[in-house]
């Protein structure tokens, strides 16, 4: 395996909202990237919204314009797989479509050298799944960013039946080397974020399509009542609702009704273990 210090350049496969965060975040932590797409319309979008986005930090001083000169400099934008012959490190971040990933996974096994990681940024399909069109599935592993990518601290890290320790580690190495933050989660449906987060967004949109409130007083709500950036419906509409209805199919394939109580919570309330108010609850307080 290639580690983190032997990473010089980087390819993004997919340069859409995720693929060209990924790119610029790359690029702005010093690495050469190269940000491939099927059209070159779609790189030349890429690589525009990567100019507005670091204008963004201009504006703030976050980086001076030469700064953010030098990141575009840094990126290499191409239609042609094999321009990522030379990539150290591979992050994936094409459509949400497994016959698509299985497609790229197999190009990119034989495209770039062997001891190459390959990551996926998926964000509900299975890591092992994605691996098994590779003759190294030792060496692929998820890293899950967060949208937007260059605000969002957090990026996932999905750990594949056959994933390697050693590429697990530089997976978190890797992020933390781009400025994120990781945690773990094992290849099951939705990994840890969007497995709860899904039911969440969906749950949202039928409480408003049931008339339970107003779309604002439903995003008001929990924005107020849970003190999160954005609700149900407003984030819905920053993922994009294909986006959110591939991951909730994919979800409702793979683990079916979700939204009776919990078992565990049944469980935890009869043994009295009520939360902060009595010192357990899944966790434990002085
Ligand atoms: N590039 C650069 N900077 C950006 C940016 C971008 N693309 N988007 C936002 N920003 C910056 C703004 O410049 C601003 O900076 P400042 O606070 O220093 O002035 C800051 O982010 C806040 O932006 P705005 O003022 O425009 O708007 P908001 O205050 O509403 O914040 C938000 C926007 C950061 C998107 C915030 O609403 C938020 O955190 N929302 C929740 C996002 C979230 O949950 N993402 C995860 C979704 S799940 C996911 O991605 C997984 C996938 O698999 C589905």
């Amino acid at each position: 395996m290639r580690d983190l210090e032997a990473i010089d350049t980087v390819g993004v496969v997919g340069a859409g909202t995720m693929g060209n965060g990924i790119a610029q975040v790359a690029a702005t932590a010093g690495y050469d990237v190269v940000m491939r797409d099927i059209e070159r319309e779609y790189v030349d979008s890429g690589l525009e919204n990567i100019e507005s986005s670091l204008s963004r930090f201009v504006e703030k001083d976050d980086l001076t314009e030469s700064e953010a000169d030098d990141v575009l400099d840094r990126i290499e934008g191409t239609t042609e797989l094999t321009d990522l012959a030379s990539c150290d490190l591979v992050v994936e971040a094409a459509v949400e479509n497994m016959d698509v990933k299985q497609d790229i996974f197999a190009d990119l096994d034989s495209a770039v050298d062997d001891d190459v990681v390959l990551a996926t940024n998926t964000s509900t399909l299975s890591i092992t799944t994605i691996a098994s069109a590779t003759d190294r599935p030792e060496l692929v592993v998820g890293v899950h960013f967060m949208n937007p990518v260059p605000v969002m601290k957090g990026v996932e890290v999905v750990v594949g039946e056959k994933t390697d320790a050693d590429v697990v580690a530089l997976a978190h190495d890797f992020s933390e080397a781009l400025g994120k933050e990781t945690w773990e989660s094992d290849d099951k449906p939705g990994f840890v974020s969007n497995r709860i987060l899904m039911p969440w967004i969906n749950e949202g949109i039928r409480a408003f399509d049931e008339g339970v409130a107003t779309k604002e007083d439903i995003d008001r709500g929990m924005k107020l009542g849970t003190n999160v950036p954005m609700g149900p419906l407003e984030l819905a509409d920053h993922i994009g609702l294909d986006i959110c209805l591939d991951a909730t199919e994919t979800l409702h394939e793979e683990l079916g009704d979700r939204y009776t109580p919990a078992y565990l919570l049944k469980r935890k309330v009869d043994a009295g273990d009520l939360g902060k108010k009595t010192g357990k609850g899944f966790y434990e307080y002085d």
